[in-house]
């Protein structure tokens, strides 16, 4: 099949919709409805859009996909009226919680209703909704008329999507359309808490943050134990899709992390210069013990991809330019990238995905990571690179 792009070129230049723009989105809505796929924007990342209420529709986006039909879809709705007739009942956090973040990166699982076929919850009696603020995509669901049933718009185990190029590197002949809407803004996917126990469980960290979920909700938020361990391969966790390697470049990788240089210490009663004291020196050990790694595998004849950022890049540049450089002998066998600024992590869920797929199209053979802070959005950055190393890591 041929998959039709429409690029929404006013709304990629000033953020605004012009007549064009919707005229095509009334095209890509109408496919919607009918039963067929189309990819398009969030400001996490894109999605791949097809009718959450016909299960034909859903078992394509897992065909599309090559997704294991167990792993249950995102619903994707535009308005709070969409909400009361796709689940049971609407619990009261979740009113909370909408109020506070919808439309945006949130999305709650709750008891699904009739309507919802267990085609687009995997099987579950519950279903997983989120209302996007992007407005392509908000405008995209009104249009279409229908709860858009919605996965990330990659083929299962890449990197998620965070732009129309993804999207077509992926899905190109294999679904109707995608909508071109620019870069999306966050780049990890939306939190997702499960309210449908008496306890809301944090299932996947995302821009909302569990702090900004327990002070919307004045209690407490519980972890889902697969988040801290790797899952023993026998336990059916409760997000299903928390169970396969996600986010994964090609090539193996390492994280080298340390507590310092994260600003996950207790420093909060230390001095200024006591914590870039302390920062400076996390920053030293990281380098330090990516370049000795980056060597050892260079030695063994492989291609290097180095994932730093803005404030180390210059330590490894100096090593691979510099004559007596550590990395100077290897300089045509590495490939070194900046995920972007410690100091505004919002740069680094922009980018992090982009950059793991950058690396696959530069055909590294091993990639050596830094790591950041797991603090606030980091725990969500975090989350999604010990993934794509499999949980990988090295502390100093
Ligand atoms: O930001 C996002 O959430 C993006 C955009 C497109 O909205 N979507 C996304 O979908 O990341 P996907 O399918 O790649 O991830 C959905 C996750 C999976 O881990 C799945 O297991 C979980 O949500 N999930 C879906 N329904 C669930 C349910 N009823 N109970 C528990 N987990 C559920
Ligand atoms: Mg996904």
């Amino acid at each position: 099949m041929e998959t039709k792009i429409f690029r929404l070129n006013e709304y990629i230049n000033s953020g605004s919709l012009s007549e064009e723009d919707i005229e095509k989105l009334k095209q890509a809505g109408e496919i919607l409805k009918k039963g067929g796929l189309v990819a398009f924007p969030t400001e996490t990342v894109y999605g791949l859009g097809g009718n959450a209420l016909l299960k034909d529709a859903s078992k394509d986006i897992y065909a599309a996909k090559g997704r294991p039909s167990d792993n249950p879809l995102i619903v994707h709705i535009s308005d709070m009226d969409e909400l009361p007739q796709l689940v049971e009942s609407v619990p009261e956090m979740a009113v909370k919680l909408a109020v506070k973040f919808w439309p945006g990166p949130l999305t709650m699982v709750m008891k699904k209703s009739d309507i919802v076929p267990y085609e687009t919850t995997g099987g579950l009696d519950t279903v997983a909704i989120r209302m996007p603020e992007h407005k392509v995509a908000n405008m995209l669901i009104k249009l279409s008329e229908v709860p858009v049933a919605a996965p990330s718009a990659n083929i299962s185990g890449r990197p998620s999507p965070t732009s129309a190029e993804h999207c077509i590197e992926d899905l190109s002949g294999r679904i109707e359309a995608i909508v071109d809407g620019g870069a999306s803004a966050i780049g990890v996917e939306s939190t997702i808490v499960d309210l449908s126990g008496e306890v809301p469980v944090l299932l996947r960290p995302g821009a909302i943050t569990v702090e900004m979920l327990k002070e919307c909700l004045q209690r407490e938020v519980m972890l889902d134990p697969a988040l801290e361990k790797p899952l023993d391969k026998n336990i059916r966790p409760k997000a299903p899709g928390m169970k396969y390697r996600h986010y994964a470049p090609k090539a193996p990788m390492i994280i080298i992390q340390s507590e310092y240089s994260s600003g996950d210490s207790e420093t909060d009663n230390m001095s200024e210069a006591d914590k870039k004291f302390e920062f400076d020196e996390g920053l030293k050990k990281i380098t330090e013990c990516a370049i000795r790694n980056i060597e050892e595998k260079c030695a063994e004849g492989l291609k290097l991809g180095i994932i730093c950022s803005d404030e180390t890049m210059d330590i490894y540049m100096h090593e691979i330019n510099d004559q007596s450089g550590k990395l100077h002998s290897y300089r045509d066998k590495l490939e070194i990238m900046s995920a972007g600024q410690r100091a505004n992590e919002i740069t680094i869920a922009h980018n992090l995905f982009a950059v793991l797929r950058e690396m696959d199209e530069r055909a590294v053979d091993f990639i050596v990571a830094e790591g950041f802070s797991q603090k606030k959005l980091g725990y969500a950055i975090m989350n999604r690179m010990k993934k794509a190393a499999g949980q990988h890591v090295i502390n100093v």
